[in-house]
């Protein structure tokens, strides 16, 4: 899931381990490094985190080198053990790969890498390139050109980083699909799946493209397409201040990214909205005569980008009057989706590299559809493949667990619905402007929930003994209850649905037992007033079968009261605006909750930050 390769005259096993350290928020169940040093090839891997590493590298510690690479990874073919863990090194011990991805046809390769000999030793795909890159490297004595050999018979997704004994100062990546930048220092070059893993040595970096190898030396790097031809070099500036991927006195990046949130909302409004209250939206590279043409738009994402999405629908529907359909990534290909060149699809993601939103987007834009990406993290993938793209303004979220891309996802679908509106003269140009201006002080409401927040914490630690959670919600406050009950799943590790309150009756509501804790997120009783009278309803018939309430609902409803065994209060707000401010308090209960339960918070178990994989 994390890779790191250098080149240079620094301890290539300390920058490795660094880089690797840097990566950890990625999500990974194993480890390992290989150096070159004095002719050879040492390595060292073990499954669990990088402590498992470093203390292996303690017992057994390898020589000092100045090349090498690293990698944590996710498990997908064989399970996290040591011998499946990266590197994998060839029968000769001289060269050595690490791997992101899925190679489908490596069974095919296998079993005639065995019939000419070869011993391969774990259950992965990955081992397969360390053999067929010895064959190659004896044909050529030249690693960048046994990898583009290897890499035009390999199929599926893959990134890899190898070293060989024979060239001991060369790294060679190849990439497709999954992510990897070259840093570029004075003397030294590295590799790394994101720009966090050498950040501390370079702000100098080169992003690699689809189907590109590097090869990497101390005086520099050569970029060629896989079948050898030079390839044009995108280089860029890394602007992220170092100390933002740090955890700035927190105990968790988690809580970090959660109090950055208001910081978060603002800097993703900067810039869009002018002094005369209207929305500039420059950076969207489709035409307003483009947008007047849309006659649909669907919304593709995954997780709590996902969330996002469902809670975009209401605000673009009741904006531009315009149909949208939101749908999970990984189903929506799948089952031939109606597109055509007047749809307008959004495809949101923090990371830019989740591979069931690629897939998604790529299948939009083969059908003529104009793609819209969201998301977070400059230069990745999905904005590249994107015809235009609004970054949101979070800064890099290191937690597994999304929480402020989350919200400034949501001002992202915001604008979009709002621009549209604004775009397409719709019926409601007033209520846009009343939103326009509750938008730019929303960041603000966001900072007074943060401050309110001990009794939802004390609330979550008497709560750690629980096995179950449910979350109701209407309107927008339905998804909003499916993300707090993500949250928890994620974290604490408890079973947690969320309904919408009005379903409740046709089924969850057997659930409902003498203690459950059931939060429910109340809509504005102004505005809305008939959902808000349906949801207090809820409340009472939960309440009257056991259930203990925990409410969350604006300052100054007094509805709620005689029905709350706990109240969270949040700040009013406008109707579809409610997710900015509601969501918060259940990003701290998950948090609380996981900490009081003992469990990792910023990289739970089983769960990857980018998932690079269908
Ligand atoms: C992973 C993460 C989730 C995230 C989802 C989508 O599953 O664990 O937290 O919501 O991917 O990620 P993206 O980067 O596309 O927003």
């Amino acid at each position: 899931c994390g890779i790191v390769g250098y080149v240079g005259s620094q301890s290539a096993l300390d920058v490795v381990m660094a880089g690797l350290k840097r990566l950890e928020y990625r999500g990974y169940d194993s480890a390992g490094v290989a150096v070159l040093a004095d002719g050879g090839l040492a390595a060292a891997k073990k499954a669990g985190k990088l402590v498992n590493l470093e203390k292996e590298l303690v017992d057994r510690p390898l020589p000092t080198g100045h090349t090498g690479i690293g990698h944590t990874r996710w498990a997908t073919h064989g399970g996290p053990t040591d011998v499946n863990a990266h590197p994998h090194l060839d029968n000769a011990g001289r060269v050595s790969v690490v791997h992101n991805g899925i190679i489908e046809n490596f069974a095919a390769l296998r079993a005639e890498l065995e019939e000419r000999g070869h011993e391969l030793a774990s259950e992965t795909d990955t081992e397969v390139v360390a053999h067929l890159l010895a064959e190659e490297f004896s044909a050529t004595a030249d690693l960048a050109e046994a990898m583009r050999l290897v890499c035009r018979r390999l199929e599926g997704a893959f990134t890899l980083v190898a070293v060989h004994a024979d060239e001991p100062d060369v790294v060679v990546g190849a990439r497709r699909n999954s992510p990897l930048v070259v840093g570029v220092g004075e003397g030294e070059a590295f590799l790394a799946s994101d720009v966090a893993a050498f950040i501390a040595h370079t702000r100098s970096a080169i992003e690699l493209g689809q189907d590109q190898v590097v090869e990497l030396r101390r005086d520099g790097v050569t970029v060629t397409g896989f079948d050898g031809r030079d390839a044009d070099v995108r280089s860029f500036h890394i602007d992220w201040d170092a100390s933002a991927a740090e955890k700035g006195g927190y105990d968790y990046f988690m809580l970090k990214e959660i109090a950055e949130q208001p910081k978060a909302v603002a800097d993703t409004l900067l810039g869009r909205i002018d002094a005369a209250g209207s929305l500039t939206l420059d950076e969207v590279r489709i035409s307003a005569s483009e947008l007047r043409e849309v006659d649909k738009v669907v919304i593709v994402a995954c997780g709590t980008a996902f969330h996002a999405g469902l809670i975009a629908k209401y605000a673009i529907e009741h904006w531009t009057r315009i149909p949208c359909e939101v749908e999970l990534a990984s189903e929506f290909r799948y089952r031939d989706p109606i597109l055509g060149p007047r749809s307008l699809v959004i495809a949101i993601s923090q990371s830019g590299e989740t591979m069931d939103t690629l897939m998604a987007l790529r299948h939009a834009r083969e059908q003529g559809s104009k793609v819209l990406a969201i998301c977070n993290t400059n230069g990745s993938t999905i904005p590249r493949e994107s015809d235009a793209v609004l970054y949101t303004h979070a800064g890099p979220e290191v937690a597994v667990a999304s929480t402020k891309a989350f919200l400034t996802q949501l001002v992202a679908c915001y604008l979009v619905a709002l621009y549209l509106g604004q775009v397409r003269g719709t019926k409601w140009g007033d209520e846009i402007s009343a939103v326009i201006r509750d938008l730019s002080h929303i960041s603000g409401e966001v900072e007074r929930v943060l401050e309110t927040m001990e009794p939802v914490r004390a609330l979550a630690r008497s709560l750690a003994g629980k096995n179950t959670v449910l979350f109701l919600g209407r309107h927008v406050g339905y998804p909003v209850a499916l993300e707090g009950a993500l949250k928890l799943k994620e974290l604490a590790y408890m079973h947690a649905e969320g309904f919408a309150a009005g379903e409740l009756k046709h089924g969850p509501i057997a659930l409902i037992e003498e203690d459950l804790p059931v939060v429910v997120v109340v809509p504005s009783p102004r505005g809305r007033s008939v959902i808000h009278d349906k949801i207090v309803s809820n409340i009472q018939e939960i309440r009257a079968r056991g259930a203990r309430t925990i409410v969350i609902a604006e300052e100054g409803d007094e509805a709620v009261v005689p029905y709350a065994d706990h109240l969270i209060r949040i700040p009013a707000t406008p109707t579809l605006l409610q997710p900015l401010v509601a969501t918060v308090p259940l990003q701290v209960f998950a948090c609380e909750l996981a900490t009081a339960r003992g469990n990792e918070v910023d990289q739970p178990r089983n769960l990857a930050k980018s998932v690079t994989v269908e």
